[in-house]
């Protein structure tokens, strides 16, 4: 799928005359850009009014674009239905749970449901592919544009009707429905199909179950629009890669069903410059988006040169930072670097985003960089068939991210995602390579599998997990985890039911503590760690404590157990550790495993990985703001500079080396990153200015799930 590592963006020639046109391939040539997508949004230009269809500029763009030895990812343009269309078929626009309907003049204003919507894009789509679909220039199907971006569910009567046929679908009878989503709770048993509604305002909190549903049935809602375009597209082209580009981790749609359909994941990522912990972020992004093809290639299909425009404020990538990011990207796994836009738009709503030719043209810093890149990225062409190997895996559902932050829980402030990078950056700052598994995935291949609040436990995930650690695979969860099946419904006979066997333990009862307590743990080994958030009372089945809870009733208690199942190990936690205690933990059970670690590299400094048969490229990546001289974790030839690489290594403020050497060299390191210095102004520190902290503490200080994550989304 790569014969070279992509380099380019989205480009929009229907936003520019076409003198510009022919500037702009010039430029493509001078900056080494390989590949740009087109059509994103140009619906109102491909069809301008119903059945009439224009190709012939695309065809023209296209053509020049071939000409110039740039290939196209071909987007098909449903992201944004034109005007022609909302204002023929209103009740296409979209309505929320509060019954607003959405306008056109913007994008994304369309049900997913709605069955104009669906046949007018089955037709452009049809139009596209006939029209396109044997042009040399056709590299790659770029289907939609992030779906479910900006809104997801609908909830106008269209909506309400699939939602019952996807109902119908998934349980067949009335009875089924009611038993599955214990309807006797609250005199909900229904009678009729007709008289279930989506989950919208209600007095008070909606059925579980039929919330977890209505959550599924949004996912694959556009899953269908995605598969609709997919059996078009293979039809016709079976022969060309479909994609369709990923936001993060993105809550409304289970990116493991979605990726099954594709042929090459795409992501698109902003970290925000402005986070100390940008770098740790994105790490755990790009290890999703490789693991939901099982490590094969992604592609990240666009991030900022510089700046993006849709933040409060929007803080500036510094000069190097893209490229040190668009490295982390190849360094986890990518062979594609593309950025949102080719050339910075002079009018709409993003006129003020950075882009790989901004307004003042080409005689800027960015676009010296974006040429930089470019002219770089030819000398890595080699390392496009390696992979990163990973020894240990976290599970990571989305049926269980919707179930666990459901509500009605006994802590409704127990989110997942920081919690996930809490643990995350336990592993990222000892040099440990993680990938993403979904719960009844095959995990034989892991060391460790960590499950962090896996709430939600399907039969098969049971087996799963029993079935891994009885044939000596090593296994990590933490409270309220294994509480509920796929039905929301209570796992019955001892928390956490169906890890009982497996990790030795159960527990009577869970005590959420309130915001200004907290208890301590005492290790076997005698250090002690402060804990706050959640407590429990475990009683030991098989397992042992490896630390004991100090204080209040559960004082004496088992806090962190082990358990030996068959040839593997269960491993429980079962409150929130502090920082400290956090390291303690993964440390422990990663030596206990056998899991390769390292984090003696300098401040700043993020090592990976990638391996092709006897060949590996080690990415030495510099984060910090200061040149770091350190020892060459591998010798070789850096791809970057052309240099032999062995004992010393220099690297520059945001520097990047890609060392290529032998995978049975000696030396080599496995994982990710060392500890980051960061420094922050602290209130009331006005004397020294700033604050020098690491990594890990500022992490403890949002360790507690209590809202200090920013979700942009
Ligand atoms: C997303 C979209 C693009 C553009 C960028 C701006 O990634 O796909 O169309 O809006 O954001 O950052």
């Amino acid at each position: 799928m790569f014969t070279q590592i992509a380099y380019g963006g989205d480009y929009y020639p229907e936003q520019w005359n076409p003198e510009v046109w022919q500037e702009d391939v010039r430029l493509m040539q001078e900056a080494g850009v390989n590949r740009v997508s087109v059509g994103i949004f140009a619906w109102a230009r491909l069809e301008p009014e119903p059945g009439r269809f224009d190709f012939s500029w695309l065809r023209q763009v296209i053509d020049l674009l071939w000409e110039h030895g740039v290939s196209v990812n071909l987007a098909t343009p449903t992201a944004s239905p034109p005007p022609w269309f909302s204002h023929r078929y209103p009740e296409s626009l979209p309505v929320m749970a509060d019954g607003t309907r959405l306008w056109h003049g913007s994008r994304r204003h369309m049900c997913p449901n709605s069955p104009d919507y669906r046949r007018h894009a089955r037709e452009i789509v049809t139009r596209l592919v006939q029209e396109f679909g044997d042009h040399p220039a056709l590299a790659l199907w770029h289907v939609d544009n992030e779906y479910a971006c900006h809104y997801a569910e609908c909830h106008c009567e269209v909506s309400q009707a699939a939602f019952r046929r996807w109902l119908q679908q998934r349980y067949g009878s009335l009875e089924a429905l009611n038993e599955a989503w214990g309807t006797d709770f609250w005199s909900q048993v229904y009678r009729d199909w007709e008289e279930i509604r989506s989950p919208g305002p209600m007095p008070t909190l909606p059925n579980p179950a039929q919330k977890l549903d209505w959550q599924r049935f949004t996912s694959d809602a556009w899953l269908e629009c995605f598969q609709e375009q997919i059996d078009i597209l293979r039809e016709y082209t079976p022969e060309i890669p479909l994609t369709t580009n990923f936001m993060r981790f993105h809550r409304p749609l289970d990116y493991w069903k979605w990726a099954e359909r594709e042929d090459l994941v795409s992501l698109d990522d902003y970290p925000e410059p402005d986070d100390p912990l940008w770098m740790a972020r994105t790490a755990m992004l790009y290890d999703l988006m490789r693991s939901l093809k099982h490590g094969q290639p992604w592609l990240l299909m666009e991030q900022a040169t510089a700046h993006v425009n849709w933040r409060e404020h929007n803080t500036m990538k510094r000069p190097g930072v893209m490229r040190l990011g668009s490295y982390q990207a190849l360094a986890r796994g990518a062979n594609g670097i593309m950025f949102f836009q080719w050339r910075a738009s002079k009018s709409g709503s993003e006129k003020f985003h950075s882009a790989m030719v901004s307004h003042a043209g080409t005689g800027t810093r960015v676009w010296r960089e974006v040429k930089e890149l470019g002219s770089e990225l030819k000398r890595l062409n080699p390392l496009l068939p390696g992979r990163i190997q990973a020894e240990v895996a976290i599970l990571f559902d989305w049926e269980n991210w919707w179930a666990l932050e459901g509500g009605g829980k006994p802590a409704n402030d127990l989110v997942l995602l920081p919690r996930l990078t809490d643990l995350y950056l336990e592993l990222y700052r000892r040099n440990i390579s993680v990938d993403f598994a979904h719960p009844e995935a095959d995990l034989s291949a892991y060391k460790l599998v960590l499950a962090p609040h896996l709430y939600l436990v399907s039969e098969e995930t049971a087996r799963n997990i029993e079935r891994y650690v009885a044939q000596g695979g090593a296994f990590w969860t933490n409270f309220f985890s294994g509480m509920v099946d796929s039905s929301e419904q209570v796992w019955l006979g001892g928390y956490p039911a169906p890890f009982r066997k497996v990790l030795g333990v159960w527990v009577e009862e869970y005590a959420p503590l309130g915001e200004a307590e907290s208890n301590r743990v005492k290790t076997v080994g005698g250090k002690e760690f402060a804990c706050d958030f959640w407590i429990e009372r475990i009683h030991l089945e098989g397992a042992e404590s490896l630390a004991d809870f100090c204080e209040d009733y559960v004082a004496g208690s088992p806090a962190v157990t082990r358990h030996r199942y068959g040839k593997g190990t269960g491993y429980y936690l079962g409150t929130s550790l502090d920082r400290d205690g956090l390291s303690w933990m993964v440390e422990h059970i990663c030596r206990e495993s056998g899991v390769q670690m390292r984090a003696d590299l300098p401040a700043g400094v993020e090592c990976t990985r990638r391996v092709n048969g006897e060949q590996a490229w080690v990415f030495v990546l510099n984060y910090s703001k200061q040149p770091v001289e350190m020892q060459a974790p591998a010798a070789g030839v850096d791809l970057i500079s052309g240099e032999e690489v062995g004992g010393m290594l220099r690297l520059e403020p945001y520097g990047a080396a890609v060392i290529q050497v032998k995978a049975d060299a000696g030396g080599l390191i496995e994982g990710a990153a060392s500890f980051i210095e960061i420094h922050i102004p602290t209130p009331g520190d006005a004397a020294a200015g700033t604050a020098c902290v690491h990594l890990g503490f500022l992490c403890a200080s949002r360790g507690n799930g209590r809202g200090t994550w920013r979700d942009e989304d």
